[in-house]
């Protein structure tokens, strides 16, 4: 059976939805005022896949769009080579305002900790409900955290999963392979792409069937 195209049309009234919710959210939180501006959530509104990360970094909060800085370059390569094609996602993050210190005129990234994700998962839900994806991706331990509302290790939950009602699957942050020594690396960026790949074939399987809607 041909598969559907992973974007089909977003029902009226969404689009709306979200940017009143966005609006609502971008000038408060904890760390809203020392970044440039809060990072929303981008992609149709129909997406059958979302992908969730951690927070915006130094290159997301200037340019104010998810996943464009070094880690985002690695995630559209994999995303790409699993045969997801980015603008069919919806991409996220658990916490929407870049976490940093400065150091002279550098802006040094800091984890979010339990109390930021705490307070960001009012917005992550409602965007969830507003997006209504097929599966959720959480790369990471924060967007794991964010989804299931607990500390959970990736190693022990990695795969397809149901996390607070959702159908999800937990895999790695890119950064993590980034970050992992060079005789790692390869194999890390391998389990990555299979990561991806089973949650495409997940997501596209959960497609109603062609013609459908
Ligand atoms: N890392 C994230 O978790 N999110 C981004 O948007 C960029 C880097």
């Amino acid at each position: 059976m041909a598969q559907p195209p992973l974007n089909w049309r977003a029902p009226d009234g969404r689009a709306e939805a979200l940017a009143a919710l966005n609006a609502a959210g971008a000038e408060k939180g904890p760390h809203w005022a020392a970044s440039t501006r809060a990072v929303f959530g981008e992609g149709p509104l129909d997406a059958p896949l979302a992908l969730i990360g951690e927070q915006p970094g130094d290159k997301e909060d200037e340019e104010g769009r998810p996943f464009v800085g070094p880690a985002g370059r690695l995630l559209d390569r994999a995303l790409e080579e699993a045969g997801i094609a980015r603008r069919d996602c919806y991409l996220t993050n658990a916490v929407k305002h870049f976490k940093f210190v400065q150091r002279g005129k550098r802006r040094i990234h800091q984890k979010p900790g339990a109390g930021d994700v705490a307070y960001y998962r009012w917005w992550l839900e409602a965007e969830l409900d507003l997006v209504a994806p097929r599966r959720v991706v959480t790369l990471g331990a924060t967007a794991l955290l964010a989804l299931s509302g607990k500390p959970l290790a990736i190693s022990r939950l990695r795969g397809p999963a149901r996390l607070q009602g959702r159908e999800a699957f937990v895999t790695v942050h890119p950064s993590s392979i980034l970050r992992a020594p060079d005789a790692d690396r390869a194999g890390a960026y391998a389990g990555f792409l299979a990561d991806l790949r089973a949650a495409r074939d997940l997501s596209v399987a959960d497609l109603p069937p062609a013609g459908a809607h």
